[in-house]
């Protein structure tokens, strides 16, 4: 059965979208098979795997909706191994609708118990708010992994995230665990990012993964090509930043 995992920030450009492409397709490349759930009505993992939905296609919204299966929404993508459940620029108008629902934060657990079975993981980019989209992402998930960008304002919304946390597992997901934050967008030459790593290291109460992923231009590009960075330019510092998370993601999980 998959762990399935939210990549969650309240904060936007955190690097959310970027790891869970990026890590999704490197587990992919370790022989996993893993599923990626675009929660973010911004559809910006759906573009970046080179993914559009065609008029009147929903996506997730659909499934959240009950309108269609979650095995019917999937899409392959370029990589093998990897699926994706793309989301349509519906699903912020799914939140507002959703808000008069009963079991409303239970929806996107209900729609992927299907599924659930077939993969070895499944990643949800959530969208930049603590809404009831992340809610219900939080509630189908095992784990959360934090992307946390290496700048000033690094450890601010930190508390707020990790609080938001503690009451979903006090009262919908008692099984919700924090896997760890992710430092993104280091950039070594910089003293600023040397000193959020070891404020983060000093003051993140749960574990902050040893790969940091460096400021990397080729992370940016990748998107506008509909690819992973393992297969836009596979020796990118980026690429070799993504496949190390891999590795320590699949140990965190005694997979390795
Ligand atoms: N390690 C990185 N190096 C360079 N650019 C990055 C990196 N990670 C993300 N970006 C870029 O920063 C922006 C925000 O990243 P994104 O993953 O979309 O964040 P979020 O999903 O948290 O909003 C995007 O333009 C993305 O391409
Ligand atoms: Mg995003």
């Amino acid at each position: 059965m998959a762990r399935i995992i939210s990549i969650v920030n309240q904060k936007g450009g955190t690097g959310k979208t970027t790891t869970a492409i990026n890590l999704g397709a490197a587990l992919a490349t370790f022989g996993k098979f893993v599923l990626l759930v675009d929660f973010d009505p911004q559809g910006n993992a759906s573009s970046g795997l080179g993914v559009r939905l065609e008029e009147g296609d929903r996506g997730v919204y659909d499934v959240l909706s009950g309108h269609k299966s979650a095995t019917a929404a999937i899409a392959g993508t370029t990589v093998q191994g990897l699926n994706l459940l793309p989301s349509g620029q519906d699903l912020s108008g799914a939140a507002i609708e959703l808000v008069n629902e009963d079991n409303r934060e239970y929806k996107l657990q209900e729609a992927l118990r299907e599924v659930r079975n077939d993969y070895d993981f499944i990643l949800v980019d959530c969208p930049p708010s603590l809404g009831l989209l992340t809610i219900n992402s939080l509630v189908a998930s095992d784990d959360v992994l934090i992307p946390v960008q290496c700048e000033y304002y690094a450890l601010e919304g930190l508390g707020q995230l990790l609080n938001s946390i503690e009451l979903v597992k006090n009262s919908l997901q008692p099984d919700l665990d924090i896997l760890g934050a992710l430092l993104t967008m280091y950039h070594k030459r910089l003293r600023l990012a040397k000193d959020v790593v070891s404020q983060v290291k000093k003051h993140f109460p749960h574990r902050v993964f040893k790969t940091l992923i460096p400021r990397n231009v080729d992370l940016a590009e990748a998107p506008s090509f509909g690819t992973p960075i393992i297969e836009h330019s596979e020796r990118s510092a980026g690429s070799k930043a993504y496949r190390k998370l891999a590795i320590e993601v699949l140990k965190a999980y005694n997979l390795v």
